[in-house]
């Protein structure tokens, strides 16, 4: 085991070998994995001990349940009740990937200790060889919600889980930097004729719509959650992905106060073309022409605002229409609260 330097207020976290994150998986204890999107708190899904240690460490409400990680699309089928017609599709488009499923469950499933009542599961294979490889030698689905404290934000490093989360896991597999650095899209496929986005993530409409395009079923509708369609991820009513400080979302730098020092997000752009008054110090999300740019680095510079001095601001900008355009809208958004 590699030991490092604590520098993060959760205490020191262990590093383990692939092999020990395999056996401490199967020995129901519960370990951060690395995948595309962020890390995970993962726990075998079967398991009531590695389930309830999950929703002890994250602080989770226990109505929310956990998004479950499969190898492959037949370990994953071996778990669901039924999946329309349009789902293999997904799977074979998007699959190892960045998108979730939320499909229908069998009764007295063995992922109940996950699903918090729920009668439905949302699987991912995530595209992360060495997290794959753990999941297949564990030889069960491996539940794994992001790996930090209910409402704050997705570890994208194994540094950031150390620092929210600390020694209160058994470790974390190191498999660099996230790749993505946003949660995975998640994607309703409970209704036959209609595909619900539940969670904006890198891959939207345009995307899914060429693929049904491609096989032939181009009369299946896709469109964004709106109203109480949003309620069906419980996750969703609660505060996420935010700084330890409160985050201001404003429509310019003259909403600022001038006594106090401010930090404020803003892109590479804005940065530029503003003309930053003294207390005001800017914090770069990046270009706006690098949206997956942004995206890898959204968690680490909004993390990064608690270590800095000064109230915390974001200045509001329009990402786009794109997909990943929206889930950079969707997560800073929810991160802040508008004052002005
Ligand atoms: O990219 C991701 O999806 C990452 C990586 C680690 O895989 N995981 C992740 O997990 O973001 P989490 O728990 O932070 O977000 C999953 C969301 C939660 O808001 C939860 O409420 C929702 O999925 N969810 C899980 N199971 C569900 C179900 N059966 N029905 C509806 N929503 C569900
Ligand atoms: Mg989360």
């Amino acid at each position: 085991m590699v030991e490092r330097a604590n520098k993060g207020k959760g205490g020191l976290l262990a590093i383990l070998t692939f092999e020990q994150a395999v056996s401490a998986l199967l020995s129901e204890q519960v370990v951060a994995l690395p995948t595309e999107t962020v890390y995970g708190l993962g726990g075998v899904a079967t398991s009531v001990a590695a389930i309830e240690r999950i929703y002890e460490v994250k602080q989770r409400p226990r109505d929310n349940p956990l998004i479950c990680h499969c190898y492959d699309a037949t370990q994953l089928l071996s778990y669901v009740e039924a999946v329309p017609v349009y789902w293999r599709h997904l799977v074979a488009a998007f699959s190892p990937g960045p998108v979730s499923y939320r499909l229908a469950l069998p009764t007295g499933s063995p992922l109940t200790p996950a699903l918090a009542g729920q009668s439905t599961v949302v699987f991912r294979i995530p595209d992360q060889p060495l997290c794959l490889e753990v999941i297949r030698q564990v030889n069960l689905p491996v539940a794994a919600p992001s790996a930090n404290t209910s409402g704050k934000v997705s570890p994208t490093s194994a540094q950031m889980v150390e620092d929210d989360l600390g020694a209160r896991i058994a470790g974390v597999l190191d498999g660099g930097p996230s790749g993505y650095g946003l949660e995975s899209t998640i994607l309703d496929c409970c209704e036959v004729g209609h595909i619900t986005i539940l969670r904006p993530g890198a891959i939207g409409p345009e995307e899914i719509e060429a693929v049904l395009r491609q096989a032939g079923l181009a009369e299946i509708t896709v469109g964004y959650a709106q109203g109480a369609q949003l309620g069906v991820v419980p996750g969703s009513k609660y505060r996420h992905y935010a700084p330890d400080k409160t985050l201001l979302r404003i429509k310019s730098l003259a909403t600022l106060p001038e006594d106090k020092p401010s930090l404020v997000l803003v892109t590479q752009e804005r940065a530029d073309r503003l003309i930053w008054p003294v207390y005001a110090t800017p914090v770069v999300l990046g270009s706006r022409d690098d949206l997956p740019g942004v995206a890898r680095g959204l968690y680490q510079q909004i993390k990064a605002l608690d270590g800095l001095a000064g109230e915390a601001y974001y200045i509001e900008e329009d990402w786009g229409d794109s997909s990943l355009g929206r889930a950079i809208t969707n997560r800073l958004q929810r991160a802040s609260v508008f004052i002005r």
